[in-house]
Parts: C-alpha cells; structure tokens; sequence
C-alpha cells in the first residue's frame, strides 16, 4: 500500500516513545521506507538501536554531521512525502509553535513544506497548561495536523488527558494526508489573496483589512493536494509554489490574465478595492488646503471576477468567487452570484469579531450556480480550505 513512500517519524523525550516502535512496523508491513529522527531525550525512552532495526535506517539525532555534504535537516525534509512527530512533548509542541530549532527533529519540521502530523502525549495539567494550549491554536492555524491526547490513566500515576491517541488514529490519518496530496495532480489554481492597495500619492493608498490568510489557506491546501498553485497577492509571503507580487487591482487583473490560458480553476479570495484614485500624484501631496478639507476622485476599478466569467479560456474551467458582507448575507450572495457569473460563490459575514477579516478561524456558505448550498461551521481557515476544494473537486 505504502510502496515508494517516504514516512519521517521524529521521536521526542516522552514516556509514550516506546509505542513508535509499533507504528514504524505498521509501515514497514505496508512497504513504505522509514526514517526516524529522534531528540536527545527521546533516547532516555527507547534505544537507537531498536529503532535502527526497526526501520533499517540509520536513525537522525545529531544536527551537525562533518562527513555529509547536504545539510541533515533539509535532506530529511526534502526526502519524505509526510511528518509524523509522535509522542510530541509540551517542550517540542512549543518550540515548533515559535519556530524553534535546537535540534535535528526540530530544525526539520521547520524546513518541512509538506504535512506534518503532531501526536501529543503529556501529563493531564501539562496538556490543560494555558502556554501548551495557545501553541497547539498556533500550530492548527499553521496547518499542522494535531491529534489530540485522550483520556486515561497515564503514566505519571494521574487519570486525565494526555494519552497517545491509538496508533491506527496516527496511520490511518497519515494514509488519509498521503492520499489527498493526489488528487489536484496536474491542476493550475489561480488563487487572489489579500486586499489591493491603491496608491494616492508617492506615500498614501487606499487597501482594506483582508489578512490574505483564507485565500493563502486555499493555496495551501491546494499544493498540499499536488496542484500547481498560483498566489497572486499583495501580502508578502514566500511559497513553495508560484507567488506573483501585486499591489493594485490592476495589477492583479493583469497577473490574473496572464496565468488564466492554460489554468484549470480561479479562486478570487482577494478583496479588491471598487475604486482607485483617478490621478495618483507623483510626489507627496501637501496638507495646503485652507478649508481643512481635501477631495480625491476615485474611479471604478475592474471587476476582475465578472470579467473572468465572461472570458473562461475553457468551458470546463472552474471560477470561484468570494462574497464578504456585513448583513443579509445569503440574499446578497444569491444576487452576487447571478450578477458575476461564476460556478461557486464562498460567502462570509464581515461582521462577526470571531470569523473573516485578519482572524485565523472562517464560518462560510458554499453557494453553487444550481442555487444548492452547504454551509461550512466555524473551523480554522485551513480546514475551510480542504472543504471549499473537496467541495469543488470531490
Ligand atoms: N472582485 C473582483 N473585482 C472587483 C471587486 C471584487 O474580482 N473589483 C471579486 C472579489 O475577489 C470577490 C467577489 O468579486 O471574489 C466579490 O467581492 P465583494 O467585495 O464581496 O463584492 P463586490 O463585487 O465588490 O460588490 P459590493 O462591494 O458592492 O458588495
């Protein structure tokens, strides 16, 4: 089942390590190639040695190996399909949240760019600690998968939550992670993320609030599942995919059209400003106005969503729009949906503090152009991705 994969198991310094060895032959039954990397304190729970023959690989602890040209860290990460960091101590949970590499197992999972399963196991009250808590938020809000501990009798004499959730639970989600990587093979996804900002003057422009993160959420997941993304935004990120850099809707509209031939799916999640000002000045405007008051004319920009739907390069390709409101929002969607033309429209309340603008959490409607619709509950921006793509594609 697991032939020509590559499986990365890190280990850490919890009681709960000497299961692992069970779960590298759960893959190893399956054909699939381990590498196991270990902390230093993982080692004080189960030996170098077991694990070595376990997974007849030589086992990852040290950082700095003289004898090897690539750096260790990079080649691990670049190697495996998937991560697995089971048991993930309070200590690795949150050195991973702030970015923290001290050592082998973590300097790997910071280079990883592909999915990351996380198995906590701790005492109850280190799992109910409020810091251990904000960094697993963290961590789910960064896309990592978090399989959470269960409730039981643990090892330190204590009944309550911080069991090794089973190991099925850790293969079979693998396997569920290893098979979605395929499904948009070959796909083009042209993704708009972010507000536009549209100049006024050499060191004024007019944006809005967009985080970018639901449409860099899509992107994500989209090259998770093996697509080709294409992040057109004016939010600086740096991806493992395409990443065109824009600041106005212009700009945008033009990246939009030269990507758009040969793609398969246009997903506008950006907020596009209506309007732009008409004359941008060339230099710094100066507060001269004797009145206290300034005017500035503004123009319409294009609505790159509406011309995109007049203009599909292929009938089979898939336009999708986003429709951020304040009030009445699913009348508004069903108008704005017949109004653009496009085959889905993601609709999201604005006005909510705990969903949408700058939050890593979305609640949307996936309206459809049939007038079907399924609404998605509250969930972080990264499982509202896999849905809006499952969704689109199956
Ligand atoms: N959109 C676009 N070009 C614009 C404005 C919006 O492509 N000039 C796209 C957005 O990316 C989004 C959809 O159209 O996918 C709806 O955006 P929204 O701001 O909700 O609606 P508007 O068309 O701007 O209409 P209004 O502001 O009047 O609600």
């Amino acid at each position: 089942m697991l032939s020509g994969k590559n499986i990365l198991i890190g280990i850490t310094g919890g009681i709960a390590a000497y299961k692992i060895c069970e779960l590298i032959r759960m893959y190893k039954r399956q054909n699939a190639n381990v590498r196991v990397v270990c902390t230093p304190n993982a080692l004080n729970f189960v030996t170098k040695l077991t694990l070595q023959n376990l997974s007849q690989n030589e086992v990852g602890i040290e950082e700095f190996e003289l004898e090897k040209f690539k750096p260790e860290h990079i080649s691990y990460a670049d190697e495996a399909d998937i991560m697995i960091i089971a048991p993930a101590t309070a200590n690795t949970i949150s050195k991973l949240a702030n970015g923290i590499c001290d050592n082998l197992l973590t300097s790997i999972a910071c280079a990883f760019q592909k999915p990351i399963i996380i198995a906590p196991a701790m005492n109850c009250g280190m799992w109910n600690n409020k810091f251990i808590q904000e960094n697993i938020e963290k961590l789910k809000t960064a896309n990592y998968t978090i399989l959470d501990p269960e409730d039981g009798y643990l090892a330190c004499g204590y009944n309550g939550t911080g069991r090794l959730c089973s190991l099925d639970k850790i293969f079979n989600k693998s396997i569920e992670l290893l098979n979605r990587e395929k499904k948009l093979t070959n796909k083009k996804i042209i993704i708009t993320a972010g507000g536009t900002i549209e100049k006024i003057d050499t060191v004024r422009y007019i944006s809005n609030f967009s985080s970018g993160k639901m449409g860099i959420a899509i992107a994500d997941s989209a090259y998770n599942q093996g697509a080709q993304p294409v992040l057109i935004t004016s939010v600086k990120v740096q991806k493992p995919y395409k990443v065109i850099q824009i600041e106005s809707a212009t700009d945008m509209q033009k990246a939009v059209f030269d990507e758009l031939e040969d793609s398969d799916c246009v997903i506008m999640a950006a907020a596009v400003a209506d309007y732009r000002a008409k004359n941008i000045a060339n230099y710094k405007m100066k507060k001269t106005s004797p009145d206290g008051e300034i005017s500035i004319e503004l123009t319409q920009n294009p609505d790159i969503l509406k011309e995109i739907c007049t203009k599909k390069t292929n009938p089979n390709q898939i336009i999708v729009g986003f429709c951020a409101e304040s009030e009445d929002l699913i009348k508004n969607a069903k108008e704005k949906i017949a109004k653009k033309g496009c085959d889905y429209l993601i609709a999201n309340d604005i006005s909510r503090k705990d969903i949408g603008f700058s939050s890593d959490f979305n609640e949307v409607t996936i309206l459809k152009k049939n007038g079907e619709m399924k609404a998605l509950s509250r969930a972080t921006k990264a499982e509202i991705a896999d849905k809006i793509l499952e969704e689109i594609y199956g």
